[in-house]
């Protein structure tokens, strides 16, 4: 609940504030199932709103949907209400924006395979370095050329095409393996069947979109509706990684503000680092340390926080802690991990504390004005303002075609691009091939009806074939932007200019940042 410009969070001995200004400071809320992280993580997105925040979140059980309608009074919140001694509480509803990867519970989000990038697109496909490397080849085939991989599609024929031409461009490039091409394209079909193909295209998302404020000066809540993603765990954590890479790239430095300018809530945090290599664990360190002098927060939800890799949970300096249990060696060792990063409270035993919370109860810790994390605190956080739980269909639907955004994405557009570009690339080449084929064919034919043959006639007929031969290499060279040794012929100027031509050309190299994702 915003107060005086402040989130009041929970309220124990005293009341807990989380500073606005130290927002960006990042934060983790941990605990056992049921313990109350979502309810917490909801009393903060609200507070952020009210702020003037726009927040995103990820909604993996759907309760996340009802912030668009106001709350209701019952025992449970009335009793804790009247026992945290809070009289000016309200309910309320919040400006919302439902998306949905897969276009149906909220608009669409998408993005191009050229944007995304060889890592997180790698990570996707689950390749190992070697077949990483290829990826990375074939992205670079595309950048180098402008051509714009926009869907699953366009990347499989781009993957084809290289693999076509391996040799070609392994003198260029380095080892392009067979085997390695043909991996990544059983992948891609996996991907494509896991409905991975619904997330690239076009109209890819707009990020000025999820930074919006309604007319009242509130954030708007933006709510991934993460049900269906969350089945595929793989494809839900790289999403939110490429979430978090967006926003750092795209957004530019501002320093310490007085409030943030987005808030990021990263739930169900553990998947992101499941299985990860340490590359990748060290970029979203990085990441962490980095976007927060871009005005971005983030927040990870998960169940312990031994889940979470010890460089990145340092960077979290907002901490909720929910009840842990400790029964089983693990469970013993994650309560000494949460208790660990708590200033103690001289009045009670940090350790002690964690497995006796009850529900929406938890150990707080947040950054002072002077960004010192205060001494925990054993407190019962605030009830939300908005209706907990799901939200009913029609309801959703109803917000959903009212919104502001209704339109922008709803419909997927198939532009020219790599797909569309090979096959020009391929078509000028088999005509290529054919006329220098006539041309080489008819000058035999000159040849056996010529009785005498003369030295000149000779040297004609040679430079025949050789043109047969050279054709198709130099076409090739020429869609690939390559410099030729030899003269450019009429038919190889011909397929250099349909190719710039073409829409799906972006005409000029790009550039790639920390996560390998575009630079715009
Ligand atoms: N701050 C709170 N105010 C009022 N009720 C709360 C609060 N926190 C938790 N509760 C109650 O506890 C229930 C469980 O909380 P919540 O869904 O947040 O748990 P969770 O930790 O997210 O669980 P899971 O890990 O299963 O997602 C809520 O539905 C609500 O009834
Ligand atoms: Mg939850």
């Amino acid at each position: 609940m915003l107060q005086n410009n402040q989130i009041l969070l929970a309220k124990g001995e005293k009341e807990i504030h989380l500073l606005l200004s130290k927002a960006n400071r990042h934060g983790v809320i941990t605990g056992a199932t049921g313990t109350g992280k979502t309810v917490t993580l909801k009393v903060l997105a609200e507070s952020f709103s009210d702020a003037g925040v726009p927040v995103f979140l990820a909604d993996i059980k759907g309760d996340l949907s009802g912030m668009c309608k106001k709350g209701e009074m019952n025992d449970n919140i009335q009793g804790r209400l009247e026992k945290m001694g809070i009289t000016d509480f309200e309910f309320k509803n919040f400006p919302t924006h439902f998306f949905d990867v897969f276009g149906k519970e909220g608009h669409p989000v998408r993005t191009t395979v050229s944007e995304m990038g060889p890592l997180l697109i790698g990570r996707l496909l689950e390749l190992n370095d070697a077949q990483q490397g290829v990826l990375s080849i074939v992205f670079r085939v595309a950048d180098d050329n402008g051509w714009l991989l926009e869907d699953l599609k366009d990347l499989r024929a781009l993957v084809r095409y290289v693999g076509d031409h391996a040799s070609e461009y392994s003198t260029e490039y380095g080892n392009i393996a067979k085997a390695s091409i043909g991996v990544i394209q059983r992948a891609l079909l996996q991907l494509e069947d896991d409905g991975g193909e619904t997330f690239f295209g076009q109209p890819a998302l707009d990020f000025n979109d999820w930074l919006q404020v309604d007319h009242n000066g509130k954030g708007y809540i933006n709510i991934l509706e993460c049900v269906e993603l969350f089945k595929r765990p793989m494809l839900y954590s790289t999403f939110m990684l490429w979430m978090l890479s967006e926003l750092y790239e795209n957004l530019p430095e501002v320093g310490d503000l007085e409030k943030p300018k987005i808030v990021f809530f990263f739930d169900e945090a553990h998947l992101l680092f499941k299985d990860a290599p340490k590359s990748l664990v060290s970029k979203v360190e990085q990441i962490a340390k980095l976007i927060r002098s871009k005005g971005v927060g983030v927040y990870f939800i998960s169940q312990s926080p031994a889940d979470i890799p010890d460089s990145v949970l340092s960077q979290l300096q907002n901490r909720i802690q929910h009840a842990l249990h400790a029964y089983t060696p693990a469970e013993m060792k994650a309560v000494n991990v949460a208790a660990s990063s708590f200033r103690e409270n001289p009045n009670f035993d940090t350790k002690e504390a964690i497995s006796d919370l009850g529900t929406g109860e938890a150990l707080v810790s947040c950054l002072d004005e002077k960004g010192v994390p205060c001494i925990v605190e054993r407190a019962l956080i605030l009830p939300p303002q908005s209706q907990m739980g799901l939200l009913d269909s029609e309801r959703r639907q109803q917000e959903i075609e009212y919104s502001d955004l209704y339109g922008k994405y709803e419909d997927e557009v198939d532009n020219e691009s790599a797909y569309e570009m090979i096959q020009k690339v391929e078509e000028e080449a088999e005509i290529a091939e054919a006329e220098a084929e006539a041309a080489a064919q008819k000058a035999k034919e000159k040849k056996k009806a010529a009785k005498k043959t003369t030295t000149f006639e000779r040297a004609a007929t040679n430079a025949a074939s050789t043109f047969t031969r050279e054709t198709g290499k130099e076409l090739l060279n020429a869609a690939l932007g390559r410099k030729s040794t030899s003269r450019k012929t009429p038919l190889e100027k011909a397929a250099t200019t349909a190719l710039s031509t073409l829409t799906g050309s972006v005409g000029k190299t790009l550039t790639r940042g920390l996560f390998d994702i575009l630079k715009r």
